[in-house]
Protein backbone atom coordinates (compact mmCIF):
# COMPACT_ATOMS: atom_id res chain seq x y z
CA UNK A 1 0.00 0.00 0.00
CA UNK A 2 1.27 3.52 -0.58
CA UNK A 3 2.06 5.20 2.52
CA UNK A 4 0.19 8.43 3.60
CA UNK A 5 0.96 11.63 1.97
CA UNK A 6 2.93 13.61 5.31
CA UNK A 7 2.07 17.18 6.56
CA UNK A 8 5.09 19.02 6.71
CA UNK A 9 5.91 21.13 9.68
CA UNK A 10 2.25 21.61 10.70
CA UNK A 11 2.87 23.43 13.92
CA UNK A 12 4.61 26.42 12.34
CA UNK A 13 1.19 27.28 10.17
CA UNK A 14 -0.63 28.10 13.03
CA UNK A 15 0.51 31.31 13.76
CA UNK A 16 -2.27 33.94 13.20
CA UNK A 17 -1.90 36.01 9.88
CA UNK A 18 -2.76 39.92 9.82
CA UNK A 19 -6.35 40.73 8.26
CA UNK A 20 -6.28 41.71 4.14
CA UNK A 21 -4.75 45.01 3.97
CA UNK A 22 -7.28 47.62 1.80
CA UNK A 23 -5.58 50.88 -0.01
CA UNK A 24 -8.56 53.01 1.25
CA UNK A 25 -7.27 56.01 -0.99
CA UNK A 26 -7.89 53.92 -3.57
CA UNK A 27 -10.65 52.05 -2.70
CA UNK A 28 -8.60 49.62 -4.25
CA UNK A 29 -8.41 45.33 -1.89
CA UNK A 30 -4.96 43.71 -1.83
CA UNK A 31 -5.49 39.78 -1.84
CA UNK A 32 -3.89 38.70 1.34
CA UNK A 33 -2.84 35.07 -0.26
CA UNK A 34 -2.02 35.03 -4.06
CA UNK A 35 -1.15 31.35 -5.45
CA UNK A 36 0.63 30.71 -8.67
CA UNK A 37 0.78 28.74 -11.07
CA UNK A 38 3.81 29.52 -12.62
CA UNK A 39 3.35 27.46 -15.91
CA UNK A 40 4.98 28.24 -19.36
CA UNK A 41 9.18 27.58 -18.76
CA UNK A 42 9.47 25.34 -21.38
CA UNK A 43 7.08 26.99 -23.95
CA UNK A 44 9.06 30.62 -23.45
CA UNK A 45 12.20 28.60 -24.49
CA UNK A 46 11.28 26.73 -26.96
CA UNK A 47 9.84 29.65 -28.72
CA UNK A 48 13.26 31.23 -28.68
CA UNK A 49 14.77 28.08 -29.97
CA UNK A 50 16.11 27.39 -26.49
CA UNK A 51 16.54 24.09 -24.53
CA UNK A 52 13.12 23.37 -21.81
CA UNK A 53 16.20 23.97 -18.75
CA UNK A 54 16.69 26.99 -20.00
CA UNK A 55 12.92 28.40 -19.78
CA UNK A 56 13.08 26.33 -16.01
CA UNK A 57 16.35 28.18 -15.27
CA UNK A 58 14.79 32.06 -15.97
CA UNK A 59 11.29 30.78 -14.51
CA UNK A 60 13.62 29.86 -10.87
CA UNK A 61 15.48 33.57 -11.06
CA UNK A 62 11.87 34.94 -11.90
CA UNK A 63 10.35 33.63 -9.06
CA UNK A 64 12.00 36.16 -6.40
CA UNK A 65 11.34 38.88 -8.35
CA UNK A 66 7.25 38.33 -8.51
CA UNK A 67 7.32 37.47 -5.18
CA UNK A 68 8.62 41.30 -4.18
CA UNK A 69 6.39 42.92 -7.01
CA UNK A 70 3.62 41.25 -4.43
CA UNK A 71 5.10 41.62 -0.82
CA UNK A 72 5.68 45.36 -2.57
CA UNK A 73 2.10 45.72 -2.93
CA UNK A 74 1.16 44.63 0.79
CA UNK A 75 0.20 40.85 -0.21
CA UNK A 76 1.24 38.71 2.90
CA UNK A 77 1.63 35.01 1.18
CA UNK A 78 2.97 34.26 -2.19
CA UNK A 79 2.28 30.25 -2.90
CA UNK A 80 4.02 28.83 -6.24
CA UNK A 81 2.93 25.71 -7.72
CA UNK A 82 6.65 24.54 -9.10
CA UNK A 83 5.54 20.67 -9.33
CA UNK A 84 2.88 18.61 -9.04
CA UNK A 85 2.56 15.00 -8.56
CA UNK A 86 1.56 14.32 -11.90
CA UNK A 87 4.72 16.05 -12.96
CA UNK A 88 6.84 12.68 -12.17
CA UNK A 89 4.97 11.95 -15.90
CA UNK A 90 7.96 14.15 -17.63
CA UNK A 91 10.94 12.92 -19.16
CA UNK A 92 13.94 11.72 -16.73
CA UNK A 93 16.08 14.38 -18.05
CA UNK A 94 13.82 16.87 -17.30
CA UNK A 95 13.11 15.97 -13.76
CA UNK A 96 16.63 15.28 -12.94
CA UNK A 97 17.27 18.43 -13.86
CA UNK A 98 14.45 20.30 -11.92
CA UNK A 99 15.13 18.34 -8.55
CA UNK A 100 19.25 18.48 -8.89
CA UNK A 101 18.56 22.90 -9.71
CA UNK A 102 15.92 23.17 -6.68
CA UNK A 103 18.79 21.26 -4.64
CA UNK A 104 21.44 23.28 -6.02
CA UNK A 105 19.75 27.09 -5.72
CA UNK A 106 17.01 26.51 -3.19
CA UNK A 107 19.04 27.57 0.05
CA UNK A 108 20.72 30.87 -1.67
CA UNK A 109 17.01 31.86 -3.06
CA UNK A 110 15.80 30.98 0.76
CA UNK A 111 18.89 33.21 2.37
CA UNK A 112 17.07 36.11 0.30
CA UNK A 113 14.20 35.53 1.04
CA UNK A 114 15.51 35.49 4.95
CA UNK A 115 17.15 39.02 4.71
CA UNK A 116 13.89 40.24 3.79
CA UNK A 117 12.25 39.06 6.66
CA UNK A 118 10.13 36.26 4.97
CA UNK A 119 9.44 33.08 6.34
CA UNK A 120 10.04 30.18 3.91
CA UNK A 121 6.98 27.38 3.62
CA UNK A 122 6.77 23.78 1.75
CA UNK A 123 3.24 21.92 0.96
CA UNK A 124 3.38 18.89 -0.48
CA UNK A 125 4.21 15.33 -0.09
CA UNK A 126 8.06 14.68 1.33
CA UNK A 127 7.18 10.93 -0.51
CA UNK A 128 9.30 10.80 -3.82
CA UNK A 129 11.17 14.26 -3.33
CA UNK A 130 14.97 13.06 -3.31
CA UNK A 131 16.31 13.25 0.43
CA UNK A 132 19.34 16.05 -0.81
CA UNK A 133 15.59 18.38 -1.60
CA UNK A 134 14.06 17.16 1.63
CA UNK A 135 17.46 18.17 3.75
CA UNK A 136 17.39 21.43 1.97
CA UNK A 137 13.54 22.43 2.32
CA UNK A 138 14.31 21.89 5.96
CA UNK A 139 17.17 23.73 6.51
CA UNK A 140 14.87 26.54 4.75
CA UNK A 141 12.28 26.33 6.82
CA UNK A 142 14.31 26.59 10.14
CA UNK A 143 16.65 29.47 9.09
CA UNK A 144 13.51 31.70 8.05
CA UNK A 145 10.85 29.91 10.99
CA UNK A 146 11.04 32.82 13.71
CA UNK A 147 9.39 35.54 10.39
CA UNK A 148 5.57 35.84 10.53
CA UNK A 149 4.81 39.01 8.41
CA UNK A 150 5.21 37.45 5.04
CA UNK A 151 5.39 33.86 3.74
CA UNK A 152 6.46 32.53 1.04
CA UNK A 153 5.08 28.99 0.21
CA UNK A 154 6.78 26.49 -2.40
CA UNK A 155 4.32 24.01 -3.73
CA UNK A 156 6.52 21.04 -4.60
CA UNK A 157 5.17 17.41 -5.33
CA UNK A 158 1.60 18.74 -4.49
CA UNK A 159 -1.81 17.47 -5.50
CA UNK A 160 -4.93 18.86 -4.19
CA UNK A 161 -6.61 15.71 -4.39
CA UNK A 162 -3.69 13.65 -2.61
CA UNK A 163 -3.70 16.52 0.39
CA UNK A 164 -7.72 15.80 0.94
CA UNK A 165 -7.68 12.18 0.72
CA UNK A 166 -4.70 12.94 3.29
CA UNK A 167 -7.13 14.75 5.66
CA UNK A 168 -9.84 12.10 5.24
CA UNK A 169 -7.50 9.66 6.13
CA UNK A 170 -6.06 11.54 9.41
CA UNK A 171 -9.75 12.13 10.44
CA UNK A 172 -10.54 8.16 10.33
CA UNK A 173 -7.19 7.42 11.65
CA UNK A 174 -7.97 9.47 14.88
CA UNK A 175 -11.39 8.23 14.47
CA UNK A 176 -13.12 11.61 14.68
CA UNK A 177 -17.13 11.03 14.94
CA UNK A 178 -19.13 12.17 11.86
CA UNK A 179 -20.51 15.37 14.02
CA UNK A 180 -16.86 16.69 14.13
CA UNK A 181 -16.20 16.57 10.36
CA UNK A 182 -16.86 20.31 9.64
CA UNK A 183 -14.97 22.65 7.43
CA UNK A 184 -12.78 23.76 10.38
CA UNK A 185 -11.62 20.36 11.45
CA UNK A 186 -10.40 19.84 7.44
CA UNK A 187 -9.09 22.97 7.29
CA UNK A 188 -7.28 22.48 10.40
CA UNK A 189 -5.78 19.63 8.72
CA UNK A 190 -4.74 20.39 5.27
CA UNK A 191 -1.01 20.69 4.57
CA UNK A 192 -1.29 24.44 4.10
CA UNK A 193 -3.17 24.77 7.75
CA UNK A 194 -3.03 28.50 9.31
CA UNK A 195 -2.38 29.99 6.05
CA UNK A 196 -4.89 32.08 5.01
CA UNK A 197 -7.33 30.81 2.35
CA UNK A 198 -6.71 31.83 -1.62
CA UNK A 199 -8.14 35.42 -2.84
CA UNK A 200 -6.28 35.27 -6.01
CA UNK A 201 -5.38 32.55 -8.41
CA UNK A 202 -3.00 33.78 -10.81
CA UNK A 203 -2.03 31.56 -13.76
CA UNK A 204 0.62 32.45 -16.63
CA UNK A 205 0.17 30.59 -20.04
CA UNK A 206 -2.89 31.28 -20.94
CA UNK A 207 -4.66 27.66 -20.16
CA UNK A 208 -7.81 28.30 -17.88
CA UNK A 209 -7.69 25.31 -15.68
CA UNK A 210 -6.82 24.92 -11.68
CA UNK A 211 -4.76 21.97 -12.52
CA UNK A 212 -5.38 20.04 -8.83
CA UNK A 213 -4.02 23.27 -7.24
CA UNK A 214 -5.17 23.98 -3.67
CA UNK A 215 -8.94 22.76 -4.64
CA UNK A 216 -9.77 23.66 -0.97
CA UNK A 217 -7.94 26.53 0.16
CA UNK A 218 -9.26 28.17 -3.59
CA UNK A 219 -13.53 27.67 -3.23
CA UNK A 220 -13.90 31.50 -2.89
CA UNK A 221 -10.71 32.50 -4.92
CA UNK A 222 -10.68 34.90 -7.84
CA UNK A 223 -8.96 32.98 -11.61
CA UNK A 224 -6.96 35.36 -13.39
CA UNK A 225 -4.89 34.03 -16.24
CA UNK A 226 -2.44 36.14 -18.54
CA UNK A 227 -1.21 34.58 -21.68
CA UNK A 228 2.25 35.65 -20.52
CA UNK A 229 4.62 33.08 -20.02
CA UNK A 230 5.99 32.38 -16.02
CA UNK A 231 9.41 34.25 -16.90
CA UNK A 232 8.24 37.23 -18.31
CA UNK A 233 5.46 37.99 -15.65
CA UNK A 234 5.71 41.69 -14.92
CA UNK A 235 4.27 44.05 -12.70
CA UNK A 236 1.76 45.16 -15.01
CA UNK A 237 0.54 41.50 -15.30
CA UNK A 238 0.81 41.32 -11.34
CA UNK A 239 -1.11 44.86 -11.42
CA UNK A 240 -3.82 43.77 -13.52
CA UNK A 241 -4.37 40.55 -11.71
CA UNK A 242 -5.51 42.48 -8.23
CA UNK A 243 -7.52 45.14 -10.58
CA UNK A 244 -9.60 41.93 -11.93
CA UNK A 245 -9.65 40.37 -8.29
CA UNK A 246 -11.20 43.88 -7.35
CA UNK A 247 -13.62 43.65 -9.80
CA UNK A 248 -14.89 40.89 -8.60
CA UNK A 249 -14.65 41.89 -5.12
CA UNK A 250 -16.74 44.70 -5.47
CA UNK A 251 -19.21 42.84 -7.48
CA UNK A 252 -19.38 39.94 -5.16
CA UNK A 253 -20.23 43.02 -2.61
CA UNK A 254 -22.99 44.71 -4.65
CA UNK A 255 -25.25 41.33 -4.39
C1 LIG B 1 6.16 25.11 -15.40
O1 LIG B 1 6.63 25.34 -16.70
C2 LIG B 1 7.09 25.48 -14.38
C3 LIG B 1 7.77 24.63 -13.62
C4 LIG B 1 7.73 23.16 -13.81
C5 LIG B 1 8.55 25.28 -12.56
C6 LIG B 1 9.52 24.44 -11.82
C7 LIG B 1 10.31 25.30 -10.97
C8 LIG B 1 10.94 24.92 -9.87
C9 LIG B 1 10.91 23.52 -9.36
C10 LIG B 1 11.78 25.95 -9.20
C11 LIG B 1 11.82 25.90 -7.72
C12 LIG B 1 13.16 26.28 -7.30
C13 LIG B 1 13.49 27.28 -6.46
C14 LIG B 1 14.93 27.47 -6.16
C15 LIG B 1 12.55 28.23 -5.87
P1 LIG B 1 6.34 24.19 -17.74
O2 LIG B 1 7.54 23.31 -17.83
O3 LIG B 1 5.10 23.45 -17.35
O4 LIG B 1 6.15 24.97 -19.05
P2 LIG B 1 5.29 24.49 -20.33
O5 LIG B 1 3.86 24.44 -19.87
O6 LIG B 1 5.54 25.56 -21.32
O7 LIG B 1 5.79 23.15 -20.73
Amino acid sequence: MQPMAQRINPPARKQPIRPPVGHEHTGRVIPRHIAFIMDGNGRWATMRGLQRSVGHKYGREHILTVAEMCYDLGVQVISCFAWSTENWNRPQPEIDYIMRSTEKHLLRFVHQLHAKKIRFMHTGSRHELPESVLRVIDAAVELTRSHTERIFNLVLNYSGRAELLDVARQMLAQPLPAEEITETAIDARLWTAGLPEVDLLFRSSGEQRISNYMLWQSAHAHLYVTDNHWPVITKQDIEQGIESYNRSVHQERRV
